[in-house]
């Protein structure tokens, strides 16, 4: 069994796509046992107390950074006997990025998401940087998280169309859906050891 330890610091729709999918039986093999945030206001944290009732923990991000902020989610982790080699961290709208320390300790357990076709468009509103780029197709990506920002061996995609009349909302929307569908079929391949890594590229 692996456990599932989600990380958010907002909304959190793809955590609850996420939790949603190991109610229903989808995720078989996997429990989520944690979700985390780095700010105490994450509308995510409320969905997963109160419509799953999975535990929540706070680490809030004041000024601590890397190893520094990262070690207390080790630690938490540790305190709750999750260990390296059964766990999978789940990055959903985590806005923290992680040290290599951190990554090194969880390698290869760590999943993120991200709202473009990587390699394509990393970082920050990556729906806008799309749009004014002016591509024609945009979508998300699944990929394994290393100390990079939004890099790391890709596991997963999904395009979607770039109409002309698209606002950076509707876009967003559209990838979105996706996200919610695309995330939790990652967990599972990954979950079914499904998941063979390639150097860059994963086959699967
Ligand atoms: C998603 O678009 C995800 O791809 C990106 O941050 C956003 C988080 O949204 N990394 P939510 O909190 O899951 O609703």
């Amino acid at each position: 069994m692996i456990t599932l330890v989600v990380l958010i610091s907002g909304r959190g729709s793809n955590m609850e796509a996420i939790l949603a999918a190991a109610q229903t039986g989808y995720l078989r093999g996997a429990k989520p046992e944690l979700v985390i945030s780095d700010n105490a206001d994450a509308a995510g944290l409320k969905i997963a107390k109160q419509k799953f009732g999975v535990p929540t923990r706070i680490l809030p991000n004041n000024e601590s950074r890397g190893w520094d902020y990262d070690s207390q989610i080790a630690n938490l982790l540790d305190r709750h006997t999750i260990s390296s080699s059964s766990v999978l961290i789940c990055l959903a709208g985590f806005m923290k990025i992680l040290s290599r320390q951190f990554v090194e300790k969880y390698k290869m357990r760590i999943l993120n998401i991200h709202p473009s076709l990587l390699p394509s468009f990393p970082g920050l509103h990556a729906q806008k940087q799309a749009l004014d780029y002016g591509v024609k197709v945009s979508g998300c990506t699944v990929h394994l998280v290393d100390e990079a920002i939004d890099s790391g061996p890709i596991l997963f995609q999904k395009a979607v169309r770039v109409l002309n009349s698209d606002t950076v909302e509707s876009l967003s929307a559209r990838i979105l859906k996706w996200e919610h569908i695309l995330y939790p079929y990652a967990i599972k391949r990954f979950t079914e050891g499904k998941i063979r890594i390639h150097e860059h590229g994963v086959l699967s």
